[in-house]
């Protein structure tokens, strides 16, 4: 048996909340796929449909949301058609994600270290779990004292390393992260950024890249799919997207927002 070339594949997805005059097509019969170790960019404004998109991968999105229609291949099988335990156990462990706010998937009263190590205990038995928080915190730059500290003695830059952390922390297949520098300053994101870069070539992991700043697309993604309305309205190489865009949105939407590094032509 050959391995399939995508890890992900999405077909003709639909969510819709509401009915009647308030139908809202929040996704539209979207297509899209994901290689092995491939990043993939899905840039759009705000509302377009983008975390929708994304949670709807392991059937995460709102209860209101209704699945209209279309598939997620993922590991062979329809993500939609599968029961809920057996959705639980790809949460997490095959496909886990990482959010705008690393502050909300912290736990306050608890030190970070202790929190990785759940993650361990959930997803992963039978290892040394002190070793693999250092191993891991070590994976994100972070230094190992780190490990006893609180939430709250963190920069956002390092606990957005935390949370990278945490999502490895089951040695996921893919990594979704949902606009996971928007709350950084410059520097910080570009950090972030790099090491995202980076794992996904040291850990061959696939990652889907959620952002409304065209600016951090041509350093990280292999390819973009541009979102608005709840439609793909241009996919493409990045190079394609950012030197020879073709749709008048994906225009404005570069146009609106000022690259980290200037258009090299
Ligand atoms: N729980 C909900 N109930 C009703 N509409 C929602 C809900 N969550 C999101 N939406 C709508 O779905 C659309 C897509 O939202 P979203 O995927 O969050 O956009 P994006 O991430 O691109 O900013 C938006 O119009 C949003 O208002
Ligand atoms: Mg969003």
């Amino acid at each position: 048996m050959t391995e399939a070339k995508n890890i992900l594949e999405v077909r003709n997805l639909s969510i819709h909340f509401g009915s009647g005059d308030d139908l809202l097509k929040a996704v539209d019969d979207i297509s899209f796929t994901i290689g092995h170790g491939e990043t993939v960019a899905v840039v759009g404004e705000s509302g377009s449909g983008k975390s929708i998109s994304a949670l709807a991968l392991t059937k995460l999105a709102p209860r209101a949301a209704k699945y209209a229609g279309g598939e997620i291949i993922f590991g062979g099988q329809n993500m939609l058609s599968l029961s809920d335990p057996e959705l639980r156990k790809i949460r997490g462990s095959q496909i886990s994600y990482i959010f705008q706010e690393p502050m909300v998937s912290f736990n306050p009263v608890f030190t970070i270290g202790w929190q990785i190590e759940e993650a361990l205990k959930l997803h992963r038995k039978g290892i040394d779990r002190k070793k693999e928080v250092n191993r891991l915190l070590d994976l994100v730059h972070l230094p190992v004292r780190l490990a006893p500290s609180y939430p709250h003695q963190m920069s956002g830059g390092q606990l957005q390393r935390c949370m990278i952390a945490m999502a490895l922390a089951c040695s996921p297949e893919l990594l979704v992260a949902d606009e996971p520098t928007t709350a950084l300053d410059v520097t910080v994101q570009r950090e972030i950024l790099n090491l995202l870069a980076e794992l996904s070539e040291k850990v061959g992991l696939s990652v889907l890249m959620i952002t409304h700043n065209f600016g951090i697309v041509g350093d990280l993604a292999d390819r973009v799919y541009v979102m608005q309305k709840g439609k793909v309205v241009e996919e493409g190489s990045t190079e394609q997207i950012l030197y020879k865009p073709q749709h008048e949105y994906t225009k404005q939407l570069m146009a609106a927002v000022p690259r980290l590094h200037p258009a090299k032509d």
